[in-house]
């Protein structure tokens, strides 16, 4: 079992992950902890290779299982060389996505089946879930919107998929809350940034009490 914490952090496309993730690092450091950030697909040198097959864009002619299976290829690799070392060292890891994006894109709104991508993901990951998930849930409109407006983004294969896809994505993560309620919480994206920070940094205070507590 992790001796640190492992928290995952999902939502469409625009949610905000990044920003929130910044922010809950420096708090945690602030406070005296040891904190990993990182991404997925990517955050170590092969993952990263496989994040660009996966997302370049002119390879429109990939097929969903392909893709699912390059998702979970990537996400057992980052797993084992980054996540797992540091969370049996006692850190707190923050991660931007994992198996949830795979069930709710692939699975849901791919429509390759929740149960069928669960399968590969099993053997992608054992065991290791994350013990708190935060879903930033966002109109995806507005969240298309507000990435549409961000200057220096890159607009990957899965950003220029149809609205509906994406429609299609919340959903799936509507359903992954009805199927896993203790592990993961939603939180309202579509606020501002400092008050969405404020209420994931008191839902995780509260979540795990003394590990979160200042060591300084
Ligand atoms: P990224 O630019 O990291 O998007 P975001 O900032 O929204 O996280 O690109 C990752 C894309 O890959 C994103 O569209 C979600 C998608 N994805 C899946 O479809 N399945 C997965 O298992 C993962 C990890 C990501």
């Amino acid at each position: 079992m992790n001796k640190g914490i492992f928290i995952t952090i999902e939502g469409g496309e625009g949610s905000g992950k990044t920003t929130l993730i910044e922010r809950l690092a420096h708090t945690m450091q602030d406070r005296g902890r040891t904190v990993l950030t990182t991404r997925e697909p990517g955050g170590i040198p092969i993952a990263e290779k496989i994040r660009s097959v996966i997302l370049d864009r002119e390879h429109t002619e990939m097929d969903g299982r392909t893709e699912a299976l390059l998702y979970a290829a990537a996400r057992r690799q980052h797993l084992t060389e980054k996540v797992i070392p540091a969370l049996d060292s006692g850190q707190i890891v923050i991660c931007d996505r994992f198996v949830d994006s795979s069930l709710a894109y692939q699975g849901h709104a791919r429509g390759l089946g929740m149960d069928a991508v669960w399968e590969i993901n099993r053997f992608a990951i054992e065991d290791r879930m994350p013990q708190l998930t935060i879903y930033m849930d966002i109109d995806p409109q507005a969240g298309l919107d507000r990435i549409n407006q961000a200057a220096n983004r890159e607009v990957n294969r899965l950003d220029l998929e149809s609205l509906a896809f994406h429609e299609r994505v919340r959903e799936g993560y509507g359903l992954l809350l009805e199927r896993y309620p203790e592990r993961i919480v939603k939180v309202d994206a579509g606020r501002e940034a400092e008050e969405v920070f404020q209420t994931v940094l008191s839902l995780m205070d509260d979540r795990f009490k003394g590990f979160f507590a200042s060591r300084v």
